[in-house]
């Protein structure tokens, strides 16, 4: 038996459907229950529906053998997983966003303020770049930060940009590009190497077939 942590909500839904085309089917799966666990139809393979920045400790305790996962969660949370294979959908960027004209102020600013998601992320990337900023971590709806007033930028994901555009800001620089991960448990890449092999081995097949 393998356990897998899907992060529930837009991963879920792609992630079984390429699960479906490696052979793994999972028929009991409906996105209006609320059940936590569903079986593969061969029951081989346990799904557990967990909140995304939650895939990286089940599977770093060993209580999921693998997991879907964004690469922004990884980034974020940085824990020792071994991350094998690009799954190549839920794809978008991970970007600093503000008002147009704060691209001037923000090269020259020596303490901007950043709202994000991702006070890790963010970190690490100001940092690098020699940059000082202020972080301030929020929970959602992290646009509202400049246009409150609250934050000079952000630091989120982008992925149609419709949120930005919407809310009248623009992308000033880009951090990276993000995609699905599929991340194992070093433990269980040992003990289960010949059943996770044969579904990677899947896996890669039907992202090829794309
Ligand atoms: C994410 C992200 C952006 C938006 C980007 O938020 O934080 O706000 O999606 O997508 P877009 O470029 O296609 O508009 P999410 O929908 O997860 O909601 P949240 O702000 O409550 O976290």
């Amino acid at each position: 038996m393998i356990t897998i942590a899907l992060a529930k909500g837009r991963l879920a839904k792609d992630g079984l459907k390429l699960f479906q085309r490696a052979g793994i089917k999972c028929s009991e799966y409906d996105k209006e229950s609320r059940k936590l666990i569903f079986m593969s139809d061969d029951n081989k393979y346990k799904f557990i529906m967990v909140k995304p920045s939650d895939v990286p400790t089940y599977v770093e305790y060993g209580a999921a053998d693998v997991g879907v996962v964004g690469k922004d969660t990884l980034l974020e949370e940085g824990r020792p997983l071994y991350e094998l294979l690009d799954l190549k959908f839920a794809k978008c960027k991970m970007a600093v966003a503000g008002f147009e004209d704060k691209k001037t102020n923000f090269i020259t600013n020596t303490s901007i303020r950043v709202a994000t998601k991702y006070p890790n992320i963010a970190h690490n990337y100001f940092t690098e770049k020699g940059e000082i900023v202020e972080i301030i971590k929020l929970n959602g709806s992290v646009e509202l930060g400049p246009i409150i007033g609250l934050s000079d930028v952000i630091v989120d994901i982008v992925e149609s940009g419709r949120t930005l555009k919407e809310n009248g800001l623009v992308v000033l620089e880009e951090i990276c590009p993000i995609t699905a991960r599929l991340v194992v448990n070093q433990v269980s890449l040992k003990t289960k190497r010949e059943e996770i092999n044969n579904m990677l081995i899947n896996l890669e097949e039907a992202l090829e077939e794309d």
